[in-house]
């Protein structure tokens, strides 16, 4: 049986991916978690386990530590070879990658350029990388033909990560980016979703309002050019994002199986964009949020909205759930983690 090794396996996107590629393909490959638990807690292991019935193999290493990445692909490759990675860990907060860009370059691009090594070395050609919206400039409708133009540290090593795989793939192989919008909400039971140490996204923010441990939100600026004034984004729910995933390494699996060469590039959004205000109205339907205007946040802008058709097209993708659905899964997940 081969192997699918997910980096940041243990994380808020990685570990709902992980449940859903079980309940889908998962069963006809084996899985291997690998997190350096920064941002994820050795906790959810249990709560994945508890999902889906089984005990996934762990490994606790940093995509920074080259030989110990190795060791995981030697373990492997004589019963079980890794074939397919779905690239994940990632540091990814914007403030603090204008703060120590030297930290995300570091942890973003060598971290990656490590496991493209070992991918090339142990003859994997099947890379699933994790992308982000973040890499344009801002827009409405935004497609795959925009021009690059991130505007933090954090964004340019997505950049910088999606040239290399662009160049890799032009020696064969199969590769796929995709550049999620704002992934949000939980799953339908409550148990796995977005835990920041610090909440600095909005929904997060919300949360931590909505439970009563912080007083209001911050509303980060009202004389956007939009329609109240506040910032407009793409929100995607988190099992819209997860079931991305599983459609998309399915399209690698069938390029892989006809031995294909294959690359390509996909917006993760839904197409709708929702002010923070929009969204402030549909969470308080549940719960108040109270709120209060503040001045803009360095680096934010007006809009940012993708254009998903691409992905319809040719991946046959598309987003099935709403902002009442996004809510409500928030609520829930962070009402059972009280
Ligand atoms: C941010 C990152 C982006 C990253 C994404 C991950 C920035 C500038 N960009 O996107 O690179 O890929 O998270 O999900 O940080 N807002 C408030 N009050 C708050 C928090 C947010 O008003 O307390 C507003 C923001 O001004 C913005 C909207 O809510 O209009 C969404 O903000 P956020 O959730 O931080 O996401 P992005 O900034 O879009």
């Amino acid at each position: 049986m081969q192997s699918i090794l997910i980096t940041g396996g243990l994380g808020y996107i990685g570990s709902i991916t992980i449940t859903e590629l079980y309940k889908t393909i998962g069963k006809q490959y084996k899985i291997i978690i690998l997190d350096n638990l920064i941002n994820s807690k050795i906790q959810v292991l249990d709560t994945i386990s508890s999902i889906i019935g089984e005990k996934l193999d762990l490994h606790i290493v940093d995509i920074q530590n080259y030989n110990e990445l190795s060791e995981v692909f030697k373990k492997y490759q004589e019963k079980n070879p890794i074939n397919y990675i779905i690239h994940f860990a990632a540091l990814k907060a914007v403030g603090e990658s204008v703060e120590n860009p030297i930290k995300y370059y570091q942890n973003n691009v060598v971290g990656t350029l490590n496991l493209l090594r070992c991918a090339e070395e142990y003859k994997c050609q099947n890379f699933l990388f994790s992308s982000s919206a973040t890499v344009y400039a801002p827009g409405e409708f935004v497609d795959e033909e925009a021009p690059f133009k991130p505007s933090n540290p954090y964004g340019e090593t997505k950049v910088v990560i999606e040239y290399l795989i662009r160049s890799l793939s032009k020696k064969g192989g199969r590769y796929l980016c995709l550049r999620y919008f704002n992934p949000v909400g939980a799953t339908k039971d409550g148990k796995l979703g977005e835990m920041p140490n610090k909440p600095n996204n909005l929904f997060p923010y919300i949360e931590q309002v909505a439970i009563g441990n912080l007083e209001q939100l911050y509303v980060f600026g009202n004389d956007y050019n939009t329609h109240d004034g506040t910032g407009i984004r793409d929100y995607i729910h988190v099992l819209d994002l997860a079931e991305a995933h599983v459609v998309a390494l399915q399209e690698l699996i069938k390029r892989d199986e006809k031995n294909e060469n294959y690359y390509d590039y996909f917006n993760i959004g839904t197409g709708k964009g929702f002010s923070v205000i929009d969204i402030v109205n549909e969470y308080s339907k549940l719960v108040p949020i109270k709120y209060q205007i503040t001045n803009k946040r360095v680096g934010d802008v007006a809009i940012l909205v993708a254009n998903p058709n691409k992905t319809k097209e040719k991946l046959g993708w598309i987003a099935k759930r709403g902002l009442t659905e996004m809510c409500q899964d928030s609520y829930n997940f962070i009402k059972s983690k009280q």
